[in-house]
């Protein structure tokens, strides 16, 4: 199937074939982070801005590092250092960038819809790298993937999401791309951070619940994803840390309630000792640094798709870098694929 991507600001809009489209396409950008040499030509010539309006270090480095390892150059923004602190608006700022002719332009922000807003007014792709509590679509494809490497399918799961789910735009996207396969999901927190209008934002059909008890929570869960105590936020009612470990903490005592099997997720960064113990993170369940190299492979392929587009029917991105084992014979016709 070849799929033509425009921008990628939500996981919502997008159907179970496209999701699938896009954690093929992953695929053999995985195999790159095993190389040696890790660096494409790809995507040389070509520039691609990096404009964090919220802070991120993680995101931000991933992105980056995908965007050199395909060839291309970066431009970057930063909150601290940007002109919006002296009173830019985020269109100007845009524009601004937009004006040094960058290829492609990923985008965080603390306001929902802000990605979605800068898309309309820009010719080039736009990917959403995070918008307020509304999504972070590529979040939600690394997560599908290391789910669907370890357990071999994302289809039919029993998925239990743990803490802050009212301001998490990481189980927005999980719940929107992992809804589309079946799966079931299990929401479990403090009941201000779970609210009932949380039941309504799959698709029509796709299970959820909520649940306030965590042992309850967990039983018979294929996967555990935990989120991020967002200690920046000023929560009210507030809720005391030594109330939150003892409530909701994902500890090995608990984690044995799910299936054996069972997978622990989280997107980073990681408070250990607050959402989740430390003997579960660095626990053969958990997926964490599987994540971060899986988001890597994710973000080259999204910004191989929006700049070149699909490859041509036969054709291989990778061409030249990959093993002769996985070539096509029709893999070399275009020599600008190749590595360095
Ligand atoms: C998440 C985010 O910023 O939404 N982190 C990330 O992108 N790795 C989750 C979080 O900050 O808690």
């Amino acid at each position: 199937m070849t799929q033509r991507f425009r921008d990628l600001l939500a996981l919502e809009p997008l159907s179970a074939d496209e999701l699938t489209f896009l954690l093929d396409q992953s695929k053999p950008f995985q195999e790159i982070q095993r190389h040696p040499l890790k660096k494409l030509a790809t995507l040389r010539g070509k520039t691609v801005a990096l404009a964090f309006f919220e802070n991120s270090t993680r995101t931000r480095i991933s992105f980056g590092t995908a965007a050199s390892r395909l060839g291309a150059d970066t431009m970057n923004l930063q909150a601290e250092a940007s002109s919006l602190k002296k009173g830019e608006s985020l269109l100007d700022t845009v524009h601004t960038l937009d004006a040094m002719k960058p290829d492609c332009l990923v985008m965080r922000h603390a306001s929902s819809g802000a990605a979605d807003f800068v898309a309309q007014h820009l010719e080039i792709p736009v990917i959403n790298a995070g918008d307020g509590t509304h999504e972070h679509p590529s979040q939600g494809l690394l997560d599908a993937l290391t789910i669907r490497d370890r357990l071999g399918t994302i289809e039919n799961l029993n998925v239990t999401i743990l803490g802050d789910l009212q301001h998490s735009r990481v189980a927005r996207s999980n719940i929107h791309l992992l809804g589309k396969f079946g799966c079931k999901f299990t929401l479990c927190g403090p009941a201000m951070w779970v609210p009932p209008e949380l039941e309504k934002i799959g698709a029509p059909g796709v299970s959820i619940r909520r649940v306030f008890r965590i042992e309850e929570a967990l039983e018979g869960a294929d996967v555990v994803l935990v989120l991020r105590v967002q200690t920046e936020r000023q929560y009210e009612p507030s809720i005391s840390a030594e109330d939150y470990v003892l409530g909701y903490q994902l500890n090995s005592e608990r984690l044995r309630r799910a299936k054996p099997n069972a997978l622990v997720l989280h997107p980073g960064p990681m408070n250990r000792g607050n959402e989740i113990t430390p003997e579960v993170a660095d626990g053969p369940q958990s997926c964490v640094l599987e994540q971060v190299t899986n988001g890597i492979a994710v973000r080259m392929a999204l910004l191989f798709l929006l700049i070149s587009g699909p490859p041509e029917e036969g054709a291989h991105p990778l061409a030249e870098a990959l093993p002769a084992k996985n070539r096509r014979s029709t893999d070399q016709k275009d020599p600008s694929h190749a590595a360095r």
